[in-house]
């Protein structure tokens, strides 16, 4: 696989740049292979896995000096060639994530940071969590300095499946802890007191476009809103040609948007059975109503960079396969400055 593969097409960063970034995700040995490929498109970067809980908490070093209070964080090497590369390119970092029922430590949970012993209180849990938010900070500006830490999910997936409200006890460590709500009002807190400057802070959660689970996010990022201790939204858009569609996904889109809050896609990936076309339509429909946002939305990120890459087993999700333009990615590349202007012309008269 080429490391400058695909450099021959117009860069999706460049093209949107007026308006978001684009981003992607990428897992850390792709950084080494695809490099090029990655600078070329993208100024927004997602770690797919590497800054997730149980990529970064440590249970030694916690047991060893945490007092059951304090848990440890390291970076391997996969989180450091990620940061590195983020670092050395000058492309900006989204952090994900704090706060998951999924991929975070039993341990984490439990008395003296050892899975087989009893919940901690909620009480000895705030201040872990407190602890967990501000060693992660801490860690990142002492290894990268001059990271562009932009944005970072605090919470994520705090919602069930499909609305009808939180993950319940049984189904989130952080409930069977806490039993309410607490815990992400105390995880957005602590985040505002150790983020370093510039970077925002978010809600993301998935299947955000069905209508139930819509007004759940809406009216948690509204508390946080009132409290003065979230930035904004994040929207992870895992759609499929055949569900939801495109009106459904942006009626959602704008009730966010009425929350007043800052937006982020942080997600996105379309699947498919065959449609190429009408993927190519949903991929260029949702880039073109980024950019009619004033400025509202801020970043836009593709779940992986090419489909051989992506979580999703099957169904060519990406704008990208095996590194080449697909038309999806002509299609998004159609949108462009014309279209902003006409709007503007239009708005002005
Ligand atoms: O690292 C281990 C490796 O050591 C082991 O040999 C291998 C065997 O299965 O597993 C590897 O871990 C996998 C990990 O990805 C790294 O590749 C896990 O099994 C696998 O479950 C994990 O999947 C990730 C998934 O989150 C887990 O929840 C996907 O890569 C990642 O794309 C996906 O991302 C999530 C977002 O964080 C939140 N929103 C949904 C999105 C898609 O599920």
């Amino acid at each position: 696989m080429g490391n400058s593969l695909c450099q021959q097409v117009p860069s999706l960063k460049d093209h949107f740049s007026r308006y978001f970034r684009v981003g992607t995700s990428v897992s850390s040995p792709e950084v080494g292979y695809a490099g090029d490929f990655i600078k070329h498109h993208f100024s927004s970067i997602t770690p797919e896995n590497e800054l997730k809980p149980d990529s970064i908490l440590n249970q030694g070093a916690s047991q060893q000096w945490g007092g059951n209070v304090n848990p440890q964080v390291s970076f391997g090497e996969g989180t450091r060639a990620i940061l590195r590369f983020c670092e050395q390119n000058g492309i900006a970092l989204r952090g994900h994530t704090f706060v998951w029922h999924s991929q975070t430590p039993e341990w984490f949970f439990k008395n003296n940071f050892d899975a087989n012993q009893g919940y901690v209180s909620k009480d000895i849990m705030n201040l872990r969590l407190e602890n967990f938010i501000k060693n992660t900070f801490a860690l990142i500006k002492s290894e990268f300095p001059n990271l562009n830490l932009y944005a970072y999910d605090v919470c994520n997936e705090v919602f069930l499946n499909d609305g009808g409200g939180y993950r319940p006890k049984g189904q989130s460590r952080w409930m069977d802890v806490y039993g309410d709500d607490s815990f992400i009002f105390n995880g957005f807190r602590y985040a505002r007191q150790y983020a370093p400057q510039g970077c925002k802070l978010f809600l993301n959660d998935y299947n955000e476009y069905i209508p139930a689970k819509t007004n759940n996010i809406v009216d948690l990022a509204n508390r946080l809103k009132q409290q003065g201790i979230i930035d904004g939204i994040g929207l992870q858009s895992h759609l499929s040609t055949d569900y939801p569609d495109i009106q459904t996904y942006m009626t959602a889109f704008n009730k966010f948007r009425g929350t007043g809050l800052m937006i982020m896609i942080t997600e996105l990936d379309i699947t498919t059975n065959g449609d190429f076309s009408k993927q190519a339509q949903m991929f260029k429909d949702i880039f073109q109503a980024g950019t009619q946002t004033s400025g509202q939305l801020h970043s836009l990120t593709v779940w992986g960079t090419t489909d051989e890459r992506s979580w999703r087993s099957s169904g060519h999700p990406l704008l990208f396969s095996n590194y080449q333009p697909k038309e999806a990615y002509f299609q998004v590349m159609t949108v462009g400055v014309k279209e902003e202007e006409k709007e503007e012309t239009n708005l002005r008269h």
